[in-house]
């Protein structure tokens, strides 16, 4: 039999995981760098329904590692304690019953303009360079501004919001974060919900349409947000929104000027768009993997999980599961099932802004037949290294050339 080896840090796993999963997949659950490995879609989806399995395992190694440095940072600790992700029951059900509404589908929906504006923006200044880095100059700043826009925010703002949450975000991988780094996470919170707070005093009272505005007027009835609970999630939209969404829309243009045969499907109609864009989440998931504690003993996917057990959940993985998607492996642009994907999770905390998301590619890809856009890339893509769990680019160099006429 041969070992498998996972090594999520290695340069060859960083440039291309699908090999590793695939023989992970073989293998079934295993432990390894002291957690279990789970890739198989039924596996993963098991685990994600199952309310034995604690979302709550980041805050308590983050708790674990503050200690060891010996150093306290209240905001950072709250963030473990607050932020919906992070939440089991009681707590989850009823921030989620609160979120299910301000996050409506039909709420999101109503943003389909803007980020359809921003899209054609962004693309019509791109295209006009000879080659330009499409992650740095449209990627990366649509969801910022969309989500800014959706919190009535000016996007002047947008660099002091991008530099906060890049820095906030590496609390989701603390194995990795050392004293220094807490430092800087620290402070770039502090500072984050400082400048939430202003606009949520702001907003007191004032029914607007806003995200901020929306989340107040629930707090006016019996049970809704806390003002704290608000600040906390405007910090969450843009932790788990604004770099998981710039790296979809990378990861979408890279496919499809990699795969021309497919982008000819969406180029002639062949395939709707919404279609093609869950294909384009099931091939290349953002986020490629999340992770559960065991709160009591389970017998799950033929193993015996122990209380306190940690494992890492590849949603990746489970996207390119055989047993559920034929020659997944294969980039099928027309694929009938791709839905299926576990690129947003799967049940209780399956994510709240994939819409959101969703509308963004959906936005970009429209633009793209609209303009019969064929994307050309002329150097190896460079997959970004800060994070172990994200899979998106540093930067995309490339050309936008016109293929036919373009639709009015
Ligand atoms: C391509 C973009 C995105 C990807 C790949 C993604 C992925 C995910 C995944 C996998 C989860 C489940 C995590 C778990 O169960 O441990 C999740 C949860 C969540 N996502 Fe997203 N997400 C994206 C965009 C967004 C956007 C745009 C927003 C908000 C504006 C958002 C807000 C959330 C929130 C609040 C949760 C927590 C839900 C809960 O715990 O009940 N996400 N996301």
């Amino acid at each position: 039999m041969t070992r498998v080896v996972f090594n999520p840090f290695s340069e060859s796993f960083r440039r291309n995981p699908y090999e590793t999963y695939s023989a992970l997949r073989t293998t079934g659950p295993f432990r390894s760098l002291g957690m279990w490995i789970f890739t198989r879609h039924a596996d993963v989806k098991d685990v994600l329904r199952d309310r034995r399995f604690s979302s709550a395992l980041i805050p308590s190694l983050v708790h674990r590692r503050l200690d060891e440095f010996g150093m306290s940072c209240p905001e950072v600790t709250k963030l473990g304690q607050k932020a919906i992700v992070f939440t089991d029951n009681p707590d989850h059900a009823r921030l989620r019953r609160l979120a299910n509404v301000v996050f409506h589908p039909s709420q999101l929906e109503s943003l389909r303009p803007l980020a359809a504006t921003l899209v054609q923006q962004h693309l019509k200044s791109f295209a006009t360079q000879a080659r330009g880095d499409f992650v740095g100059q449209v990627a990366r700043p649509i969801p910022l501004k969309l989500l800014l826009s959706w919190l009535a925010i000016d996007h002047e703002h947008m660099e002091a919001v991008a530099t906060w949450n890049h820095a906030i975000r590496y609390f989701l991988e603390p194995g990795a974060v050392n004293r220094s780094q807490f430092a800087h996470i620290y402070q770039s919170l502090t500072e984050f919900l400082a400048f939430f707070a202003s606009y949520i005093a702001d907003r007191q009272g004032r029914a607007g349409a806003d995200l901020i505005s929306q989340m107040l007027v629930r707090t006016s009835k019996n049970d809704g947000f806390t003002v704290e609970e608000a600040a906390y999630m405007c910090v969450m939209a843009f932790v788990a929104g604004a770099e998981t969404t710039q790296a979809l829309l990378g990861n979408a243009m890279l496919l499809l000027a990699s795969h021309p045969a497919q982008l000819n499907k969406l180029l002639s109609g062949e395939v709707a768009v919404s279609r093609a864009a869950n294909e384009i989440l099931r091939f290349e998931a953002p986020l490629q993997m999340t992770k559960r504690v065991a709160m009591e003993d389970v017998a799950v996917a033929g193993v015996n999980i122990k209380a306190n057990d940690q494992i890492l959940l590849c949603l990746a993985a489970a996207n390119h599961d055989n047993d559920v998607f034929a020659d997944a492996d294969s980039f099928d642009i027309g694929r009938s099932n791709s839905e299926l994907h576990l690129g947003f999770g799967y049940g209780a905390h399956a994510c709240l802004g994939a819409r959101l998301a969703q509308i963004q590619l959906e936005s970009l890809l429209e633009e793209i037949i609209r303009h019969r856009w064929q994307p050309v890339v002329h150097e190896a893509p460079r997959w970004q290294r800060h994070s172990q769990i994200m899979r998106g680019l540093d930067e995309l160099p490339l050309d936008l050339q016109t293929q036919g006429e373009t639709v009015a």
